[in-house]
């Protein structure tokens, strides 16, 4: 029997979740740049493939949605729409929808007549009519709503004064910053705290893309972190929940399980009818267990988390463990 044959068998039988995981690496080293692609490309990986879907759900989507809501509850400065954006949200509404309807019609539809609107999520045994503009027409609002439907946090951007400002979004799944302290800023000042970024021209040469970005037009990129267990809501607003167990994770004989590789997958998209750009960002967590049923995964992590600058890996809040899961992940 070929290697081959035995690496396809090996592979076919891991869980859906290790297949479907947009490992995000290129490389044995990671270093930011203005990583954009087009949307919607299939990338293949050692495991399996991703990326063909804007919008996409997994086997968390019931579970997600509901986490959203209950921090929603708690937090309602979570969602921020300033007065101007929103025609934004409801042109996100109108062309997120159907998005998803075209994505998955066996379990979703979308019609619209006019700006009366009809959705069907079968997943979610959920039947709404609503009409665009009308934030009356769907429960707690149509941002709300939106959050509801899709395992995306969402971030709009408005343009004017040739630059972009955070003015509304719904963030319940943030990898260590704040929806609530980020609104109404400049793009540029919003990546104040990442090193490098700004010096390096990162920043400008991202905020160029986007502001010369067409209506209709859809590109990603990702991005990474690590999170200790399988936990979303890494906002600032919960940091006292959450920071503590970086102290002490290192010397955890659960490491493997509980140290997860962190992936936003963030869809960049100008509006059509607002003119906004639309920031998508999906979280997808493995943990390193996983990883390391992948081989070549377990090598490239071990490999990149070894040789991060201290600068990187003080911001993204990963200096004190990080070595003990390179360890780990090197040793065999
Ligand atoms: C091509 C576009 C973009 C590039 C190249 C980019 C780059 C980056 C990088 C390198 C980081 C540090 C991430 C880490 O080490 O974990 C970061 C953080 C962040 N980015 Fe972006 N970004 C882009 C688009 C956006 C957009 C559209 C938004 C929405 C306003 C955004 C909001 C943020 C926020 C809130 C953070 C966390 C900042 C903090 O620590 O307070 N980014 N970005």
């Amino acid at each position: 029997m070929s290697i081959i044959i035995d690496t396809d068998a090996v592979t076919a039988a891991l869980p859906e979740r290790i297949k479907r995981f947009p490992f995000p690496y290129s490389s044995e080293s990671y270093r930011y740049s203005a990583n954009v692609e087009p949307s919607r490309k299939v990338v293949m990986t050692e495991a399996g493939e991703w990326g063909g879907r804007l919008l996409d759900i997994d086997e968390h989507y019931l579970s997600d949605v509901k986490e959203r809501g209950e921090v929603l509850d708690r937090d309602p400065s979570r969602i921020q729409v300033l007065p101007h954006m929103r025609p934004a949200v409801w042109d996100a509404i109108a062309t997120l929808l159907p998005a998803m309807a075209e994505e998955n019609p066996d379990s979703m539809s979308f019609h619209r007549e006019g700006n009366n609107c009809r959705w069907w999520n079968g997943l979610q045994d959920l039947e709404v009519e609503f009409t665009i503009g009308d934030d009356s027409s769907l429960q707690g609002g149509p941002l709300r709503f939106l959050g509801s439907q899709i395992q995306d946090d969402m971030v709009f951007l408005d343009q004017r004064e040739d630059a972009l400002w955070l003015d509304a979004g719904l963030v319940t799944f943030a990898a260590d910053w704040s929806l609530g302290f980020d609104t109404g800023m400049k793009f540029h000042e919003i990546h104040g705290p990442v090193p490098r970024v700004l010096e390096e021209k990162i920043v400008s040469r991202a905020e160029q893309f986007l502001l010369r970005l067409q209506p209709g037009e859809q590109y990603r990129r990702t991005n990474w972190t690590l999170t200790i267990d399988r936990r979303l809501d890494t906002s600032t607003e919960t940091y006292p929940n959450w920071a503590p167990e970086r102290g002490t994770i290192a010397d955890d004989p659960a490491l493997p399980d509980r140290v997860h590789l962190r992936v936003e997958v963030q869809h960049l998209i100008r509006l059509p009818h607002s003119g906004a750009i639309l920031f998508l960002v999906r979280t997808y967590l493995l943990s390193l267990a996983d990883i390391a049923r992948v081989p070549v995964w377990r090598e490239i992590v071990g490999r990149v988390l070894a040789e991060l600058p201290e600068d990187m890996a003080e911001y993204k809040g990963i200096s004190r463990y990080r070595k003990a899961a390179s360890d780990w992940l090197l040793a065999t």
